[in-house]
This record gives C-alpha cells, sequence and structure tokens, in this order.
C-alpha cells in the first residue's frame, strides 16, 4: 500500500514533527480505498462459517455434518474428527504468550460456551451461514464453573500477572501503618465482564500458493501472527506472509492471533482454494477476548494533613480454565504514591468463560478505577481537597522501585487542569451544587501508563528522485501510525512529508513489536529515525569524500539537511540535494539501510512513565438517575506529541472508553448455560456521541531525555486510565451517593 503525504503543515521541512498534520492514509479511508483484511479481491474465493458450542463444559459426544454437507454450495465440514493434526505445545524457546501455538478443533474438550467447534466452509457467505445451522453436536455436559462472585474462594495466586509484572508486592508494614493512621478506609470495588468492540471485526483471508501460506488478516501484530501460524501448522516462519496494511481497531483482542486464523488456514489446505473468515457479531463476544471481572480491595490510611501510611490494593479476577490470565490491576497502585507500608495482590479464580484477555490499558483501566475513587474516599473521610491530596502524596521517586522518574509532570497536570475547568467554583460539600433542577459536582483522577520501548526495526530508502521509503512490519489501528513515521522521516532526512511513503503490514518487512501496550509509536520511530539517520550520514560521507561535492571535507555533525538537500549549517548556500550526490555516485537504486533497533538500558536506570488528570463535571437528575456529562478535560503529559492531531484522538478515545466504562458497559452472563445475554454489539451498551461532551484535551510540554532518542511516552492507552473513577467521583460529588460497582447506571442512584 503506497500512497504519499499530504502535508498540511506549513512550517519548514526540517520539523514535521510536532505539527498537527492530516492523517496521510485520511483520503484512503474516507473514499474507501483503503484495503481491510476481508476486502482484498480474490479469485476463487470460498466463504466460512464459524460454528460454535452451545454448553459451557463437557465434551462433544458425535456430531452429524451430513445435513450440512448436503446443503448448497458446502464444500467442507471441519470438526474435531476430520482436522488436521496441529501442534499442541509451543516451541521450546517460547515464552510470551502471544507466539504460542493455536491447537483449535484437537479434540472434544468443551471449556466455555461460543468455544468453535467446527468451520463450514462453502461457495457463498450465505450458504456457509446457512449450512451451519445444519450442523448437529451432541455434548456429554459437565457441570460449568460460571459465577465470579459464588466462586471468590476459589481465587489462587497466578505465578506472573500480564506483561510480567510481579504478583504480589510489599513494603514495610501494613498493619502498622494501618494503626498509624488518623483516618482509615477498607473499602471494595466491583467491575464487570466487558468487550472489545473495534469497528472493523476479526477477519482473515487464508490463500495457499504451494507449501506457502498468505493471510490477510485483521491483526495488530503481522509478526507474531507469522509465528504462531507457522509453529501451529508446523511449517517454516518463512512460508508464512501476514498482511494487514489497515485495521479498523482492535483494543488488545487483534495482539493475540485468534483460532480463526488458523481454521482459515486448514480450510483452505483442506480445498485447494482462498478461504475468507469474517466473525460475526455475536462471534466477536465469545473468542477473542474480553476484560474480566474484577473485584478489588482498596485500605488506605492517613494522618490528618493526608500522607498516606498504608495502602493495600487486593484485586481478584476471573480467568478461562483453559488459559491462564491476569490483569495487572495494581501496577499503577505500585508507582502512584508515596507510602512507606503498602501491599499489592492479584488472584484469579478459573470460570468456564471465554478468555479473559488484554483490552485497552488491561489492568490499569479497572485498577485506577479502584484506586482513584479510594483516593477520593479518602479525601473526603480528611475532608482535604483530592487534588490537593494527591500532591501531598507525590513521590519523589518511583516508590517500588527506588528509581528516579525520567520525568513526571503530574502536579503540573493537576495545576494546569484545574485552572482551566474552573475546580475553585467546587464547593467542597458533596450534594451542594446544582445547575437547574440537576445536581452537578466535578470529579479528578490521575492517569498513569509504562512508557515502554521495545525493539523494533525498519528499512528506509532515499531513492534516486528523491522520494523516501520507509518499510516496517507495523500495523496502524487507526492510531496514526502511518502519519507519525511519514513525521519523523522527514525530520530525520530534511525532506517534505509529501516525499515520504511509509509501507506497514506485511511481515515480509522487518518486524516490530505489536501496536500495543502503548508501545508501538515510541517503538516504530525510534527504529525508523535511526535508520533515516543512517541514510543521512551514509550520503554526507559520499559529499565529505567527494572533491565534486560543495560538502567537500565538511565535518558530520556541521551537515544540516532540510528540504531534500545537505548543506552546512551557517553557511546553507554550501550543500546540495541528495538526488545529486546520488547521481553523481551512479546510485541508481538509491541509498538504503536497515536497522534492527534495541532499547539501551535507560529502562533499567529510570522509572518511566507517561502522567495525566482527568476533570469531570456531571449532572444527575434527581428524580431519574440520568447522568449526563456536560464537561470532561483531559491534561496529558507524554513527553514529546509527534502529532496533536492524531494523539488529541488517542486522548479523547480513551476518555470516551473511560466515560462507556464508567455509565454503560457490562456484558451480562446467564448463569444457568454460560452464554451472555447482550453478546451482541446491539444490546452491549457503549457510550454514543450523546453521551459525549466536547472532550477538552490538553497536552503539557514535557521534555524527556531518557525514555527515547524522540522523548516520546505512548498515549495509546492513558486516556482510560482514571476517567472512569473522575466520572465516578463527579457523581459522588453531585450526588454524595459512593457507588463501588460499575457501570453506574440510573437505578443504582435511586
Ligand atoms: Mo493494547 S490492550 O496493548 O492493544
Amino acid at each position: 500500500m503506497q500512497f504519499s503525504a499530504q502535508s498540511n503543515a506549513d512550517k519548514p521541512t526540517n520539523s514535521a514533527i510536532g505539527k498537527p498534520m492530516d492523517r496521510t492514509d485520511g483520503r484512503l479511508k474516507v473514499t474507501g480505498a483503503a484495503r481491510y483484511a476481508a476486502e482484498f479481491p480474490m479469485k476463487n474465493l470460498a466463504h466460512a462459517v464459524v460454528v460454535r458450542s452451545t454448553i459451557a463444559r463437557g465434551r462433544i459426544q458425535s456430531i452429524d455434518t451430513s445435513a450440512a454437507e448436503k446443503s448448497p454450495g458446502v464444500l467442507a465440514v471441519i470438526t474435531h474428527l476430520n482436522a488436521p493434526k496441529l501442534a499442541t505445545t509451543d516451541p521450546p524457546e517460547v515464552s510470551d504468550r502471544y507466539i504460542k501455538v493455536i491447537p483449535v478443533l484437537q479434540n472434544d474438550r468443551i471449556n466455555h460456551y461460543g468455544q468453535h467447534v467446527g468451520l463450514v466452509v462453502a461457495e457463498t457467505f450465505e450458504q456457509a451461514e446457512y449450512a451451519a445451522t445444519l450442523v448437529r453436536v451432541a455434548y456429554t455436559q459437565e457441570r460449568p464453573v460460571l459465577e465470579f462472585a459464588a466462586n471468590l474462594d476459589r481465587a489462587y495466586a497466578p505465578e506472573r500477572i500480564n506483561a510480567g509484572y510481579p504478583t504480589d508486592t510489599q513494603q514495610g508494614d501494613l498493619e502498622q501503618g494501618l494503626s498509624a493512621a488518623d483516618v482509615r478506609i477498607d473499602v471494595t470495588y466491583t467491575t464487570p465482564i466487558e468487550h472489545n468492540n473495534p469497528i472493523e471485526p476479526h477477519a482473515t483471508i487464508a490463500v495457499w500458493e504451494g507449501d506457502r501460506l498468505t493471510l490477510y488478516n485483521s491483526t495488530q501484530h503481522v509478526d507474531a501472527n507469522q509465528t504462531s501460524v507457522a509453529s501451529t501448522l508446523r511449517i517454516p516462519k518463512q512460508n508464512v506472509r501476514v498482511v494487514c496494511p489497515y485495521v479498523g481497531g482492535g483494543f488488545g483482542s487483534k495482539v493475540p492471533t485468534r483460532e480463526h486464523v488458523i481454521l482459515a488456514a486448514i480450510a483452505a489446505k483442506q480445498i485447494g482454494r482462498p478461504v475468507k473468515v469474517v466473525l460475526s457479531r455475536a462471534q466477536m463476544f465469545t473468542c477473542v477476548g474480553h476484560r474480566p471481572h474484577s473485584q478489588q480491595r482498596l485500605r488506605l490510611g492517613a494522618k490528618r494533613d493526608g500522607r498516606l501510611t498504608a495502602f493495600a490494593h487486593e484485586s481478584i479476577m476471573e480467568t478461562a480454565v483453559f488459559d491462564e490470565f491476569a490483569e495487572q490491576n495494581g501496577v499503577m497502585s505500585r508507582i502512584m504514591y508515596e507510602c512507606p507500608n503498602s501491599l499489592v495482590t492479584h488472584r484469579i479464580v478459573p470460570l468456564n468463560l471465554d478468555r479473559s484477555m488484554i483490552m485497552r490499558a488491561p489492568g490499569e483501566a479497572p485498577g485506577s478505577f479502584a484506586l482513584e475513587s479510594a483516593m477520593d474516599e479518602l479525601a473526603y473521610a480528611l475532608k482535604i481537597d483530592p487534588i490537593e491530596l494527591r500532591v501531598r502524596n507525590e513521590p519523589p521517586r518511583d516508590p517500588e522501585s527506588g528509581l528516579p522518574w525520567s520525568s513526571r509532570s503530574l502536579v503540573q497536570c493537576f495545576r494546569e487542569g484545574a485552572k482551566r475547568f474552573g475546580w475553585e467554583k467546587r464547593l467542597a460539600e458533596p450534594g451542594s451544587m446544582r445547575e437547574g433542577r440537576y445536581l452537578t459536582g466535578y470529579g479528578v483522577a490521575s492517569a498513569s501508563f509504562p512508557a515502554r520501548l521495545r525493539p523494533s526495526s525498519a528499512i528506509v530508502r532515499v531513492l534516486p528522485d528523491g522520494r523516501v521509503q520507509v518499510h516496517t512490519g507495523a500495523t496502524d489501528l487507526g492510531t496514526g501510525t502511518y502519519t507519525v513515521l511519514t513525521q519523523v522521516a522527514a525530520d530525520a532526512l530534511g525532506v517534505p512529508p509529501e516525499r515520504v511513503q511509509v509501507e506497514i503490514g506485511d511481515s515480509n518487512f522487518p518486524p516490530t513489536p505489536a501496536s500495543g501496550g502503548s508501545f508501538g509509536a515510541a517503538s516504530f520511530c525510534t527504529a525508523v529515525q535511526e535508520a533515516c539517520i543512517a541514510v543521512r550520514q551514509r550520503l554526507a560521507a559520499l559529499a565529505r569524500d567527494d572533491a565534486n561535492s560543495p560538502l567537500r571535507g565538511a565535518n558530520q555533525e556541521a551537515i544540516a539537511a532540510a528540504d531534500g538537500r545537505l548543506f552546512t549549517k551557517g553557511q546553507p548556500a554550501r550543500g546540495e540535494s541528495y538526488v545529486a550526490i546520488m547521481q553523481r555516485h551512479n546510485l541508481a537504486q538509491g541509498v538504503e539501510v536497515r536497522v534492527d533497533s534495541k532499547p539501551d538500558d535507560a529502562a533499567q536506570k529510570f522509572s518511566m512513565h507517561a502522567f495525566g488528570a482527568h476533570f469531570a463535571q456531571v449532572l444527575v437528575d434527581p428524580n431519574t438517575g440520568v447522568i449526563k456529562i456536560p464537561r470532561f478535560l483531559c491534561v496529558i503529559a507524554a513527553g514529546r506529541i509527534l502529532n496533536p492531531k492524531t494523539a488529541r484522538s488517542q486522548i479523547v478515545g480513551g476518555v470516551v472508553w473511560g466515560i462507556s466504562m464508567a455509565l454503560h458497559e457490562e456484558t451480562l452472563l446467564d448463569a444457568r448455560y454460560g452464554n451472555y445475554i447482550n453478546g451482541n454489539l446491539g444490546e452491549y451498551h457503549v457510550s454514543v456521541n450523546a453521551d459525549i461532551p466536547d472532550i477538552d484535551t490538553v497536552f503539557i510540554e514535557e521534555n524527556d531525555p531518557h525514555v527515547n532518542p524522540l522523548g516520546i511516552k505512548g498515549i495509546g492507552e492513558i486516556g482510560i486510565v482514571g476517567a472512569a473513577a473522575a466520572v465516578a467521583n463527579a457523581i459522588y460529588h453531585a450526588t454524595g451517593k459512593r457507588i463501588r460497582d460499575l457501570p453506574i447506571t440510573p437505578d443504582k442512584l435511586l
């Protein structure tokens, strides 16, 4: 997928970074020209539909596929009885859950409602969908374990929680800290199951050419797809190609490779034709992961002046019986506030549900609801302003590791936010403010997210005509990857953004980490910048050593780049264009450099996080309990902002999720059968336009020389972190009612 940037940057081209440049892929997307996984035209394409289990636990006794097989257009019906044998154990070197094997349809065991039990392949989608209804499965049922609240006594400590964090941490003596406190709170919060609902459903087209497989797959990580699929099918990694130029959202659900990708591959092999599988909205509720239930107990103790003496955050959540996973609910609590005596633990309860898995800000999203609500409760108990309470507990260094912050601008975010939001108009007493017939209230909460960097690779090429090509395996979830890579390359090479072509989303390009964990932009951009600098240095070296170049003899450090040419600093006329240098050296292919970028050891020396502050105002109708949010402000300090336009969209999107989490989202389980009652986007409530105000987003300038050479911290997830707590805290301020169980629906206020 190639295109040129359409820049609205009107400043000098050597500072493309920091401009609110329009998305380079925007036109393609709004005109429908951007090609998503299910849209690749394919000759002789067959369509497949998955068949799902209708019980939550047991075994398949028998499957009758005869009617389905005789149905018009049907090409194959694949079940565990005729599926090819796949790898069921991981290669020994595999530690990362995202590159594990995916042994689907390998036995008769049912672990959850909606589990894949078969695949029907037909000439048309409609034929496949109809024939799928004709597959008759008989089960031997076992009693499923379904209810979270009723099974808390089965909770156990997993070895690790998500992202490799330790399960339990402890400092000082909690009991001593609690008895030393003047004020204590002991409160428990619960959050429901929530489901990722990206606009583009999961979709795959599998095509075999001989022993080579190409997958057009909607994914956040082509490289991990390639590894998982190759090891599951027991074929060499280089025989699998994954193509994904555009992704219509994923929110974590498209980081792991899903079972239907393997099903598409084995079906395509079996019938010798390309096969497409697109999951329906209902299917997306049972096979691509969800955020688990949580119960979180917070115990806080503080002196009268607000200083914490004790802090405990104990989380229990549910996990699938067949795939252990624990969100890192307490990791934010480990670093937010100064406290000598602390305890943070995570426990899990195995249930017969579909996988609980990463969903935007896994851990931090539910964890921050509990943490930031509890801090608010403590502020009221102490009669200290909630912002002031946070400021008084600001840690000078990372309380967990003892490392200095690479930068931490939380207090600045609160100060700036308070000014803009008019926080001083808030009357301290809950239930004391009115706007017309509504009760109104203000709430705040802190946000934080780790600023991570992962190894990433890229190829950058300056073509003989001066255009720049960037190739990297990265994906663009709709976040702006194409655009920020264009800006970084334009900046590093000193070329106009219009001259940069970025191609991503193909495992044939150099590997990158996932678009996930908020480390995508930092990791991809670091590699691309490094490659651009290397190309530029190579061209500069050619000129410097060339008697015919105006730059002969010039020091590398004295050479600058802008408008596609190199020149000496302070003497812009002394220079020449990239095109001229390449022409004189007969570089008909241009100049190309591949870089495999690795984070340096800064990670060992600093604690690196983005921080932010949320401000919410709510209006609550005292008669109906209906909640409206007239104003929301989010102030973020996340290092250097590559593009304020795409960055703002990330924060706004995160805040919308946070509001949605606070007021609407909840997947309801039918505890008799293990199915979800509202397991479709029609019944699963999410905030819509009418629920969301014009969200004000502010970025605090932050110069962080430690996080990475570009000084950028991720912003994909921090917007949701704390946003639900800010809403809940505003509701308490408006009504005096503390709702500790999400979502806060009107009935809970009456
Ligand atoms: Mo995010 S849940 O790491 O895509």
